[in-house]
């Protein structure tokens, strides 16, 4: 496994064609999923680590981010990764962070990044930063196809519309969307889950509980009601508990399209996201 600094390498012929995971590495065995899911592209399996400073606000953990290279190589080596991709700061933006922020603020986001009042509303420069950056490493990177977490739905949804809205750009670059790998008693992996105290630990069991339990219900407000009344219940702060359409992400007009429960909560100062289709009516 080759560990990459400089972007030019990848312009070598054995990476044409690669199949990609993006990643801002403390990876865990949800990352992992990704990797093992990327070997059905039959090509060799390129993954970027880099904390990418433009998707943090100016209040969260951008510096605090856990950064574990040694322990990131050695989760994807056995996993069959060709090559890890860790670029600087100056290289993804060497413009510098100053412009990189305004384009960030300036990219033309499609509208399941916008409009739903979502993540877009609860972290407003983010899906930006995120758009930003998954576009610069894709033009660097060239893969044929990318893998991402359904854990994220909402960044999922945005890249798969902003490639599918720039094909010029992007060719018939796939995205792959992966399901999400859970600890054993139903909480997503996350890399923020490291910050939890014991009893946030135990608490953050509320957001899958919540998904579970809304998933016997047979309409949007009786899901969306057991949801918020479950997080309550753990003493969770509730930023959003939703049910809507799964594709544009805005609440649900129709009956029996598919829909996706989404939540934000926060634990302490931990922020906290989870999702799950759904098959609840309107
Ligand atoms: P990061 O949070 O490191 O996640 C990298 C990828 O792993 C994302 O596609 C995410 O959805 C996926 N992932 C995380 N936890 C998962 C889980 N429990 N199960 C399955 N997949 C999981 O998402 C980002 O980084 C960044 O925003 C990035 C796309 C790299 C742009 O900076």
């Amino acid at each position: 496994m080759r560990i990459i600094e400089d972007p030019s390498e990848l312009s070598r012929p054995e990476f044409q064609g690669c199949a990609f995971v993006p990643t801002m590495g403390a990876l865990h065995a949800g990352h992992g999923s990704l990797v093992t899911r990327a070997r059905e592209a039959g090509k060799p399996i390129v993954v970027s680590i880099f904390v990418n400073p433009t998707q943090f606000g100016p209040k969260e953990d951008y510096v605090r981010y856990p950064r574990t290279l040694d322990s990131d190589c050695a989760l994807l080596e056995p996993l069959g990764a060709s090559a890890v991709f860790v670029p600087s700061v100056e290289a993804i933006y060497p413009r510098g962070l100053e412009a990189a922020r305004t384009e960030a603020a300036a990219f033309p986001l499609p509208d399941v990044a916008t409009k739903p009042g979502l993540e877009d509303a609860c972290r407003p420069t983010h899906f930006g930063g995120v758009a930003l950056v998954v576009g610069r490493l894709f033009d660097l990177v060239r893969p044929s196809a990318a893998y991402f977490g359904e854990k994220d739905y909402q960044q999922l949804r945005l890249v798969q519309d902003m490639v599918d809205a720039d094909r010029a750009r992007f060719g018939d670059l796939r995205i792959v969307p992966c399901a999400t790998v859970r600890e054993g008693d139903g909480l997503a992996m996350s890399s923020r889950n490291r910050y939890l105290s014991s009893d946030e630990r135990t608490a953050a069991i509320a957001l899958s509980r919540a998904l579970q339990i809304a998933h016997s219900a047979q309409k949007v407000s009786t899901a969306e009601r057991l949801m918020v009344d479950t997080l309550g219940s753990f003493g969770l702060e509730v930023e959003y508990s939703v049910v809507r359409d799964a594709r544009t992400l805005m609440p649900v007009t129709g009956f029996e399209r598919p829909t996706r429960a989404l939540i934000a909560a926060r634990l302490g100062s931990t922020r906290l996201i989870d999702n799950a289709a759904m098959t609840v009516w309107r």
